[in-house]
């Protein structure tokens, strides 16, 4: 498919409407877009791995998202909480990443025994760079795979920042049944600093078109500020509401009681938390 240059002057709801249609009916992965001589594959599973967004450059996008800092010593601070009394508590990140979110959780919770994984290599390498613990133990698998053939449930928790929207709702439903699996099952938490859309459509479209402004931050790099856009715009093909992530919860078989909910908002992103009970 083409998709052309993106145009720096502001979008209206009507060019992203039009932006996000024009990817609805292509497969997601991959995305291949020619832009200025150069073809770029966008491919939702490997971006954050070996593909355009990995690696150091990735800590760039904060300055694109300024809460970025905020949503994620929020989810620690939140976590804190949840697990105030018990002792070694063990916790599981899904998608550690460059270890920003395992630095904050080590912070609030220092006596925790972590469990970090990400399915990129090269995320681990920085990761272990950024956080030396001997209370964490690193995997390179994917997150999916590791809680759905999980033996046992001794997790007094599991996090996760920026990883699970990626994920198709199929994909979703998977990862969630898996993350019963493994916490414990008089209760557990799971813990998700992510983007999820506002139930309200409109509103959250106008969300989307102020984000795709604040890319303007990679001006110096027009190239990675379309590989950001396009990120964002594929996004919307697996669109996933604060109302489908509830629905979701308490939708999955193995449940056998849930309460969650949302705790925090800045235009795309949210935190979200949720006690699970599964005996
Ligand atoms: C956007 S980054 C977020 C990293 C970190 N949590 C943070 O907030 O800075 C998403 C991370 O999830 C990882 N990831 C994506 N899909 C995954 C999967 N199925 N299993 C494990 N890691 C995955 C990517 O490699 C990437 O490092």
């Amino acid at each position: 498919m083409y998709f052309g240059p993106i145009p720096n002057s502001p979008y209206s709801i009507a060019d992203l409407t039009f932006l996000v249609n024009s990817l609805i009916d292509t497969t997601i992965n991959p995305c291949i877009i020619h832009y200025e001589g150069e073809t770029l594959i966008m491919n939702k599973q490997t971006d954050f791995k070996t593909g355009p967004l990995a690696g150091k450059n990735y800590d760039r996008f904060e300055q694109a998202m300024p809460w970025y800092n905020e949503i994620e010593e929020l989810l620690a601070t939140t976590l804190a909480a949840k697990l105030r009394g018990i002792k070694d508590p063990q916790v599981l990140e899904l998608g550690c990443g460059t270890g920003l979110t395992t630095e904050k959780i080590m912070k609030h919770v220092p006596n925790c025994h972590l469990v970090a994984i990400d399915s990129s290599r090269r995320m681990i390498i920085e990761a272990r760079k950024r956080v030396r613990s001997k209370n964490i133990t690193w995997m390179h698998t994917d997150a999916t795979e590791y809680v759905c053939k999980a033996i046992s449930n001794n997790y007094d928790a599991v996090v996760s920042a920026f990883m699970i929207h990626n994920l198709t709702p199929e994909q979703r439903r998977m990862l969630f049944k898996g993350i019963c699996n493994v916490v414990r099952i008089r209760g557990g938490w799971f813990i998700n600093a992510d983007k999820y859309a506002r139930n309200n459509e409109a509103k959250h479209l106008a969300d989307l078109a102020d984000q795709l402004l604040h890319f303007d931050v990679f001006n110096d790099d027009p190239a990675y500020r379309l590989k950001w856009t396009v990120h964002y715009l594929l996004d919307e093909k697996i669109r996933f509401t604060e109302k489908d992530q509830i629905d979701l919860l308490r939708n999955v078989d193995v449940l056998n009681h849930v309460t969650c909910r949302f705790t925090f908002r800045r235009r795309m992103e949210a935190l979200f938390s949720a006690r699970i009970i599964t005996e």
